[in-house]
C-alpha cells in the first residue's frame, strides 16, 4: 500500500532497470514523483531492454503530465557520472531524492579473490556512490534525500566477502560525514541495510550458503524487494526529516 505524496519531486534510483532498484523506481512513480529510471548500459544491451519495458509500464500508470525518464551511465566513470546529474539538471530542472542502488557482488575468499574482484566491487558499490553524491551535490535541492542502499554485510562479516563488506562499510561511513556536511541544508542522508533479499543477486550465492541465511532469519523468509522500497520511501518522505546519519537494517529481524 502506497502511503506517501511525492508529487513534484524528482527522484533518481541508480540501477534500477532491476531488482531493488525496480521496486524503488516503481513505489516513487506510483506515489506521484518524476523519475529518473537509471541504468547501465551493458554490451548485452539487457539492461537497456529491461529499462525500457519498465519505463513505458511506469509511464502507463503515471498521472497525465509526468514523465518517466531514462538515462544510462556506469557509475564507476565520474564524467559519466557528471553528465547523468547534468541530464537530470536539463530534463527535470533539479533533483530532490537520491537513491543510490547500483551494486554488484563478487564473494570469493580472500585467498582465493584476484585484484580484478577486489577492485570491480570496490569501484562500483564505493567509487560509484561516492562519485553520484559528489556530481548530485550540483543539483540536488534544499531539503532533498540521499538514500544509499549499504548492507548488514556492511554491519557484520559474511564469508567471501572482503571486497563487498569493505565498500558497503565505506558506503555507511560515507552516509554519516555527508549526514553532517549537508544538514544544514536540511538535506537528509540515510542507509538501508537489506538482508537477503530475493533477486537476482542471489543467484551469485551458492544454495547451501542461501538455505543458511534462510534459516538464520527470524521471519522465516527472505525479503522482497518491496520491503526495501518501502523503507526507503519512509526516509525519503517529509516525516523522516528529522533522522539522518543513520542506518536502517531492512532483515526480518536478522542481525
Ligand atoms: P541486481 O543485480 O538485481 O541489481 C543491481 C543493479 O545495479 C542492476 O540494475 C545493475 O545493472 C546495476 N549496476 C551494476 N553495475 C553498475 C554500474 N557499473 N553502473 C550502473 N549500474 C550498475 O541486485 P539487487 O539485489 O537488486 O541489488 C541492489 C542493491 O542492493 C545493491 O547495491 C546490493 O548490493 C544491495 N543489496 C542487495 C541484497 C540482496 O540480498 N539482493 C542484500 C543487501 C544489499
Amino acid at each position: 500500500m502506497i502511503r506517501y505524496d511525492f508529487t513534484g519531486k524528482v527522484a533518481l534510483v541508480t540501477g534500477s532497470s532491476r531488482g531493488i532498484g525496480a521496486a524503488i523506481v516503481s513505489a516513487f512513480s506510483a506515489s506521484g514523483a518524476t523519475v529518473v529510471l537509471h541504468y547501465w548500459d551493458d554490451p548485452e544491451g539487457q539492461n537497456r531492454q529491461d529499462a525500457q519495458a519498465l519505463a513505458a509500464q511506469l509511464q502507463a500508470q503515471t498521472a497525465p503530465g509526468t514523465t518517466v525518464h531514462l538515462l544510462a551511465a556506469d557509475v564507476r566513470e565520474p564524467d559519466q557520472v557528471q553528465s547523468l546529474m547534468q541530464q537530470v539538471q536539463q530534463h527535470c530542472g533539479g533533483l530532490d531524492i537520491l537513491v543510490n542502488n547500483a551494486g554488484i557482488l563478487r564473494d570469493r575468499s580472500l585467498r582465493k579473490m584476484t585484484l580484478d574482484d577486489w577492485h570491480a566491487v570496490l569501484r562500483t558499490n564505493l567509487d560509484g556512490v561516492f562519485y553520484c553524491c559528489k556530481y548530485a551535490l550540483d543539483i540536488i535541492r534544499d531539503g532533498g534525500r540521499i538514500i544509499n542502499i549499504a548492507s548488514v554485510a556492511g554491519l557484520v562479516g559474511f564469508h567471501g566477502q572482503t571486497n563487498y563488506a569493505a565498500a558497503k562499510a565505506g558506503v555507511i561511513g560515507l552516509t554519516r560525514v555527508l549526514a553532517k556536511e549537508l544538514a544544514r541544508r536540511q538535506i537528509t542522508v540515510n542507509a538501508v541495510a537489506p538482508g537477503v533479499i530475493q533477486t537476482a543477486m542471489l543467484g551469485e550465492l551458492r544454495p547451501e550458503v542461501l538455505a543458511e541465511y534462510l534459516k538464520q532469519i527470524p521471519m522465516g523468509r527472505l525479503g522482497t524487494p518491496q520491503d526495501v522500497a518501502h523503507a526507503v520511501l519512509f526516509l525519503a518522505s517529509e516525516e523522516s526529516s528529522y533522522i539522518t546519519g543513520q542506518v536502517l537494517p531492512v532483515t526480518g529481524g536478522w542481525i
